[in-house]
This record gives C-alpha cells, structure tokens and sequence, in this order.
C-alpha cells in the first residue's frame, strides 16, 4: 500500500465497544450484554493488528476508545498492551477512556504497568439530576473516587470528559461543574455540547434541548470559568493545562493518517478511508478465519481532502496555513467573514476569532462548498 506518511502511520485507535448498559445520548459503536465475548474479542483485535501492523512507523499516539474500555478487566487490558507496547515509539501517549464506576486498583494498576499514560473519565455531570436525564451508572462520589485513585496510581495525565447543555441544565448547575473541575484538578478537560444524535433514545424521546442562545451562554461560560481556572482553550471542546494538550486528538484535527481496529473503527491513510462493520460475531468470526473484518471503503479525492482540512484546522487556536489546507472554495467570503469579527487573515494564514470559534461549522460553510 502507498503510504501518505513514508515513515508509516504513528496514530493507532483501538475500539473497545462493551458496555454495561447504553446511554440515552449514545449512538457510538457499543455492545451491551456481551461480555462473554471479550476474550474472542480480544484476540480478534489482536489478529486485526497482526493483520495491519505492515502500515504502522512507531507509534507516537494509541487511544484505547469505546465503548467502556475499563470494562475489558485488568488481564485483557495487560494483554492489549504488551502488544501494542514493541510498536511505541519513545515518549509516546497512549490514551484510554474509562467510565468511573468501573475504576479500580487493580485495573489502574495493570494499564499503568502495560503504559498508559493518559486517561480519559466519562464525569459527565457533578449533578445528580442531570446524571439521570443522561441514563449515567456513575454518581459524583464514583467520579470523586476514580479521580483519586487513577492520581494514587501514577497516571501522569488525567483528563475528564463533561456535557453541557444538557436539559434542565441551569447556570448554576454548570458553576457546579467547574468548581467539581476545580477540586478534582484534572489536566485536560473535554467539555461537549449535547447532541441529539440520531437514533438514541433522547433523540426518540420528549425531552427539548436548552434553547441555542442557552446553549451558548452555558458554552461561554465553561469557556471562561476553565480559561480563568488555567486551561487553555485549544480546541473547541478541549481545554488543557500547558503541554497537556491531547496529542492523539490533535494528530486527527492535523488531518494525519491513523489505523483504527476493532467493530466500527474507521482508519484513514491517504487516500483512502475504511470503516469496520458493527457486530461483534462477524467481526471475531472474519478474523478467525484469517479474513479481514467486513469493511466499507471510500476514496478520499483531493477536494474531499481539502475541506476536511480546513473543517478540522480550523477548529484548534492555531493559525491555519493555507498552503498546507488548499484555498477556499469561495475565497471572496474570507473578506465578508472578516468584516464580521469572524476570523482574522494575514498573509497565508487564517485563524477564528473567539467568536468565530462559537460558529465554527458556519464559518467553514461559508467557505466551502460540501456535497
Ligand atoms: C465514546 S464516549 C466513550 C466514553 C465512556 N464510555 C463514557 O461514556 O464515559 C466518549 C465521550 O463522548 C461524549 N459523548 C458521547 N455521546 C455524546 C453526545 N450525543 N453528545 C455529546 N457528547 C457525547 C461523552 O462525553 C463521552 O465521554
Ligand atoms: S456514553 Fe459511554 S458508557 Fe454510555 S453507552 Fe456510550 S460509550 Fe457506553
């Protein structure tokens, strides 16, 4: 295979679809009711690797996703992990999410040994009620709990992932959150604005999402209060302590190629991209039978290119270079944005204004023309 990258794919993502039950909001890639499956899992994943690994250069960044990775156990995760663990590169970040009331020692303990670096906790919500409107397993105490003891166990970055404009949420519950993200110090915070996603059961049901101009308000104001708490505003949702920016993550906004495996991973590698069926049992059984998983492919042609770029450029506070994203579909709403506070130019470069940043799919809308 041609390789967009001649030293090879340094991005690696890592599906890990388990959970023990689905949230309201949740239409990702999930199994629930199926953990007698994660040993074939396990090694269909790991076959998966074997299969893949001819594209990989030294990995710089692994992201163990799901799903409830924590939920894999102890062994299975060691297990992942010194396999992955000859294809690190020096210094590399290895990621996984984990759901708070699935944390313990033990668990910490082996990811830690096996070299996880960063974890990712699903908080959510410091309130109670809100916690109910989202169908979450995890109280506040379990959130309080698994940050202390991923912090005994030596994890050197530790990020939380929160949700806002979630219904019923008030400014008062959102001060709530920052000051839980104050007490709990995590190093990286990702903070999303609800979406009714298609097919999940908020979306089927009769509760209304906060109204936009609410949703903003909630939006400014975790903005401000992280911002005035330290963090540093580098991607719309992502908010991070100096050099505590996720790498993985800003590998995908680089718009660099990445290898995913596991039900539902999507890869990348230019120019083209591949997306792994959902189901677990055609996903084990392929691979046990030395086949590759049942996939969906498509060809990225150079405009399709060229619009992800600035898609996903624009969204982190950096500039973004011109040369290296291609122009603008329609380069006379660059002067029309500008004159509307929305982003600021200079020559070869582009960068949102704050307030751009609140509009950012718009923006690039104005910009480009997608199919
Ligand atoms: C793929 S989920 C997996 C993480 C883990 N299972 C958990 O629930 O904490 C990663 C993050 O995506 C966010 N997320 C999932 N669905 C969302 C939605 N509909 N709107 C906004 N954020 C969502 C949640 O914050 C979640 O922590
Ligand atoms: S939000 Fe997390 S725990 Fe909930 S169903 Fe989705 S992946 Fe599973």
């Amino acid at each position: 295979m041609m390789l967009s990258d001649p030293d090879g794919v340094a991005h690696l993502y890592v599906h890990l679809p388990f959970c023990a039950s689905r949230c309201g909001y949740c239409a990702f890639v999930v199994e629930v009711g199926q953990e007698h499956q994660r040993d074939a899992y396990l090694d269909a994943l790991l076959m998966e690797l074997e299969r893949e690994r001819v594209v990989l250069g030294p990995l710089d960044t692994v992201y163990l996703g799901g799903g409830t990775p924590s939920l894999m156990g102890a062994d299975r995760l060691a297990k992942l992990l010194a396999a992955i663990g000859p294809l690190l590169a020096p210094g590399a970040e290895v990621s996984m999410e984990a759901n708070p009331e699935t944390v313990d020692e033990a668990l910490l303990d082996a990811i830690v040994n096996g070299g996880v670096t960063r974890l990712s906790l699903g908080v959510q919500s410091s309130r109670p009620h809100l916690l109910g409107v989202l169908d979450r397993r995890a109280t506040p105490d379990d959130a309080a709990r698994a940050v202390a003891l991923a912090r005994a166990a030596g994890i050197g970055a530790l990020s939380v992932d929160l949700i806002l404009a979630v219904p019923g949420q008030s400014p008062d519950d959102l001060a709530a959150d920052l000051e839980w993200v104050s007490d709990a110090a995590p190093d990286h915070v990702s903070w999303y604005e609800l979406e009714f996603k298609e097919g999940s059961a908020i979306a089927r049901g009769n509760l209304a999402p906060p109204d936009e101009d609410m949703a903003t308000d909630l939006y400014l104001a975790a903005v401000d209060g992280l911002e005035a708490a330290g963090y540093r505003w580098y991607e719309l949702a992502n908010f991070a302590r100096p050099g505590a920016e996720c790498r993985h993550s800003l590998a995908y906004w680089a718009a660099s190629d990445y290898l995913g495996i596991g039900v539902g991973a999507v890869s990348t590698i230019a120019p083209r991209r591949w997306r792994n069926a959902p189901g677990i049992d055609r996903y084990t059984v392929a691979l046990a039978a030395g086949d590759a998983p049942v996939r969906t492919h498509e060809e990225l042609d150079a405009d399709t290119r060229r619009r992800e770029r600035w898609m996903l450029g624009t969204r982190v506070d950096a500039d973004l270079d011109v040369a290296w994203a291609g122009p603008p579909d329609r380069p006379a709403a660059l002067v029309m944005l500008e004159a509307e506070g929305l982003i600021e130019t200079a020559p070869g470069t582009v960068r949102l204004t704050r307030r751009g940043r609140l509009l950012q799919n718009a923006v690039v809308q104005k910009l480009m023309d997608f199919a």
